[in-house]
């Protein structure tokens, strides 16, 4: 069986060279999006009369037997299959005979390749979607479960107000609902079908390309056929949206492995999610946290090399294209694995709200100290003042801020009442912040629900104003 562009040649392909041609190796996992682009196509070519109804009935029977062969693992390869589209045909054509020959008419693989890539990568990010939607719900459930456990928070990683555990599970929540709207945009932006522009100037049968959109679930199709064979921009949205997504999940994961420090001692893996030391026998190491952690390196560089791949290239194809796929196929893979990884590993964490409730000291109320008398009439920023030299106070004495007596606190100033210990406190700290979006047990609970909501798709979950 010769190539599909071998009459013009008189000599063989070197045989490095076919393989370093060959994308067959990764572009067989198009095959589904490619058949059905081929089933639709022959539908179009009944009406354009190229194909009789039996012809076409042929071809697609022998097109379905092909996609069973792939489903069910039999296919036979050939080593002159250069890639999925060449495999598909030369298949087809074992199977239906010369009128297989008649199916590439008027179309090239330049469109073809654009058209099955697009479908791919539009299911590809229903699956990215589903598996968000697990971690979501895995973050949701245990901020549920701790919604008003207090622990400190940080800024600059140096103790700053009291949060809660809830709280602050659902910070590296709601960066994945953004995450899940950039997929279902992009999926949205990839509907538009190339079919029809072939190799780069539209083809020359009267196809009707809005039929073939329907047929194929594309909500619009392509406007110009030098642009359509060549726009990848789909699959860069792709590998951008799993890198920003790779980012969120590094940053959760980061700030999970400081929590499960001997230092901290927040939470603890549970031994599913761990692994071993082959030397050290007490080590139990957050290799799954730092591998998702690592994982964003290769996301954020699948997503680089396909944008310098794309930066030079004039209009419409170029082989150059054909380096889009495997950054997309090995972004996909890794998220396929690391989302419901760390779903697992968060619906098995467990905390310690003991080591919380120990870096709860009274420091991290000093914000609280300073609004205590701004409700006493002194201006913010002389209040900030008052408070930063009782803080040197506590620091000097080595009594804490909740500690000191009321007399040492009015040797600053002579706002401080009796009723200042009475109101300072983690839960009356955590229970001032009722605005939406804080600490106050209500608004944590909206937040829950706005958060359960957007899961649904409903709203993103933010009040509009
Ligand atoms: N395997 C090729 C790719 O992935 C298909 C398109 C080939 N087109 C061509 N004119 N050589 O891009």
């Amino acid at each position: 069986m010769s190539k599909l562009w071998g009459g013009r040649f008189a000599a063989a392909t070197n045989t490095l060279v076919h393989q370093f041609n060959a994308s067959i190796p990764f572009d067989v996992r198009l095959y589904d999006e490619d058949i059905s682009g081929s089933i639709a196509w022959a539908k179009g070519l009944i009406e354009a009369e190229v194909l009789s109804h039996g012809e076409a009935q042929q071809i697609i029977n022998g097109l379905e037997q092909v996609r069973g062969e792939f489903a069910g693992g039999t296919f036979q390869f050939s080593p002159q299959d250069e890639d999925i589209h060449s495999a598909v045909e030369r298949r087809l054509t074992e199977i239906v005979g010369s009128v297989g020959g008649k199916l590439h008419t008027g179309r090239s693989r330049n469109d073809q390749v654009a058209t099955d890539f697009r479908l791919w990568v539009m299911r590809a990010c229903e699956q990215v979607e589903s598996h968000l939607n697990g971690l979501q719900q895995a973050m949701v459930d245990n901020a549920e479960a701790n919604l008003a456990l207090p622990m400190p928070g940080y800024t600059h990683l140096q103790h700053a107000q009291p949060v809660t555990w809830g709280h602050w599970m659902l910070s590296h929540f709601w960066p994945l609902v953004r995450d899940v709207e950039r997929f279902s945009q992009l999926a949205d932006r990839a509907s538009v079908l190339p079919l029809g522009s072939a190799a780069l100037a539209g083809t020359a049968y009267p196809i009707d390309r809005q039929a073939l959109a329907g047929l194929l679930g594309f909500k619009r199709i392509s406007q110009n056929s030098l642009d359509a064979v060549s726009d990848r921009d789909f699959a860069a949205d792709f590998l951008y949206a799993a890198a920003v997504l790779g980012v969120h999940l590094s940053r959760l994961s980061e700030q999970l492995v400081l929590f499960n420090s001997a230092e901290f001692a927040f939470i603890t893996l549970d031994d599913g999610y761990s692994t071993g030391s082959s030397l050290m026998p007490q080590k139990k190491n957050p290799d799954t946290l730092e591998l998702t952690r690592g994982k964003s390196g290769r996301l954020i560089g699948n997503l680089m090399g396909l944008l310098v791949t794309l930066k030079g290239l004039p209009s419409s194809y170029d082989k150059d294209l054909q380096e889009d796929k495997e950054p997309v196929l090995d972004t996909f893979d890794n998220l396929c694995v690391v989302l419901p990884v760390m779903q697992g590993l968060i619906n098995t964490l467990r905390l310690r709200p003991e080591k919380m409730a120990a870096q709860l000291e009274p420091s991290l109320l000093a914000t609280d100290l300073a609004d205590y008398l701004v409700k006493r009439e002194v201006p913010f920023r002389e209040a900030h003042h008052i408070v930063g030299r009782v803080v040197r106070l506590t620091e000097s004495t080595g009594v804490e801020l909740t500690a000191l007596s009321l007399e040492s606190l009015q040797s600053i100033s002579d706002r401080f009442g009796e009723d200042v210990s009475s109101l300072l406190g983690v839960n009356a700290s955590l229970a001032s912040r009722t605005v939406t979006g804080g600490t106050a047990l209500p608004a944590l609970q909206e937040q829950l629900k706005a958060a359960r909501l957007a899961m649904t798709g409903e709203s993103t979950g933010e009040n509009v104003a």
